[in-house]
């Protein structure tokens, strides 16, 4: 009898330890994304995931990592939707966003919030604003660093109220967040991954989300659009990448993996409790993530080049 051999790669795979980059600091809103769907990829697959944080220039250092790895599989990239506007913000970038990568799948929704530390003066969205444009120039906005989405919200925050705050970049929210807490930073729009449990706790206060319609977990908390504020809506959308030339086979297998994770009982309630929901399972596929990147790049092009600001 003879046995069609079918390739490797897909009996055996995965059949070590696999590597998934994130670009930005341990204990930050993307870390929380990725270690939770990690765990749960890890379960499917049979192998550990380790989450790895490699940070530094906006998430562009980590994307660059994963880029220039070996395509077999064990090397993944969870990466938000600075992978899109990086493409605009970086004149230059070492790596090709659309043709660099394979496409895994989409992962999760994350609305953002506009932030300030636990004493500062306004006490709702229309005295931000008032105090804001009065202020800004002795005032600070965190951020992590150009291509991060707490970048992008301030940047939109400061051209919707033409104001110039001055920006304190680090390597992540995670430690923006700790600065917040600490008061050495003013203002900061972040992810309700990382601000979620700070507002409950009246540890920092919040002024407004950049969803359309306002959050379930935080009812009385306006829109930036009802606020006045049309050009600040924004959710952010994740995605799941692996070096360019990875196996057709291996890229559907994770995303297999991806989709049983995300449809766990325990996942979507974690989320939900950080304001986040997972995307539909037809988004977890190679085909809509790669779909999502194009519309995307070409979505916040223009809008990056009318606030005018570039890393280099
Ligand atoms: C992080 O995990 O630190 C954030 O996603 C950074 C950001 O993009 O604002």
């Amino acid at each position: 009898v003879t046995i069609m051999a079918a390739p490797g790669f897909a009996q055996d795979y995965p059949a070590r330890t696999m590597t998934m980059v994130i670009p930005f600091s341990a204990g930050g809103p993307t870390d929380t994304v990725a270690r939770l769907l990690a765990e749960r990829m890890s379960a499917d697959l049979g192998q550990q995931i380790i989450v790895e944080n490699v940070t530094g220039a906006g998430g562009t250092l980590g994307a660059d990592r994963v880029a220039k790895a070996e395509p077999d599989g064990y090397t993944m990239l969870l990466h938000h939707m600075g992978m899109a506007t990086s493409a605009t913000l970086y004149r230059t970038l070492p790596y090709d966003p659309l043709n660099d990568f394979d496409y895994v799948g989409e992962v999760v929704d994350v609305p953002m919030m506009i932030t300030a530390r636990k004493d500062f003066e306004p006490t709702d969205m229309a005295g931000f604003i008032d105090y804001v444009k009065a202020n800004a120039g002795n005032l600070t906005l965190a951020n992590a660093g150009i291509g991060a989405v707490s970048q992008l919200c301030g940047m939109l925050l400061m051209h919707s109220l033409d104001a110039q705050l001055t920006t304190v970049p680090y390597k992540g929210t995670g430690p923006a967040m700790t600065d917040l807490l600490g008061g050495q930073v003013d203002i900061l729009c972040d992810q309700t991954t990382n601000t979620t449990q700070q507002v409950q706790a009246g540890t920092i206060k919040a002024y407004a989300v950049t969803t359309p319609e306002r959050l379930d977990l935080f009812p009385d908390l306006p829109t930036a659009v009802e606020s006045g504020l049309p050009d600040m809506e924004l959710s952010v959308w994740h995605g799941v990448y692996t070096p360019k030339g990875t196996p057709a086979e291996i890229n559907e297998r994770l995303a297999k993996a991806m989709q049983v994770a995300l449809a766990d009982e325990g996942v979507i309630k974690q989320l939900a409790e950080l304001g986040s929901t997972p995307v539909a399972a037809d988004k977890v596929t190679p085909e809509a993530l790669k779909t999502k990147l194009e519309s995307e790049i070409a979505r916040w092009k223009p809008i990056i080049e009318a606030a005018g600001v570039y890393a280099d």
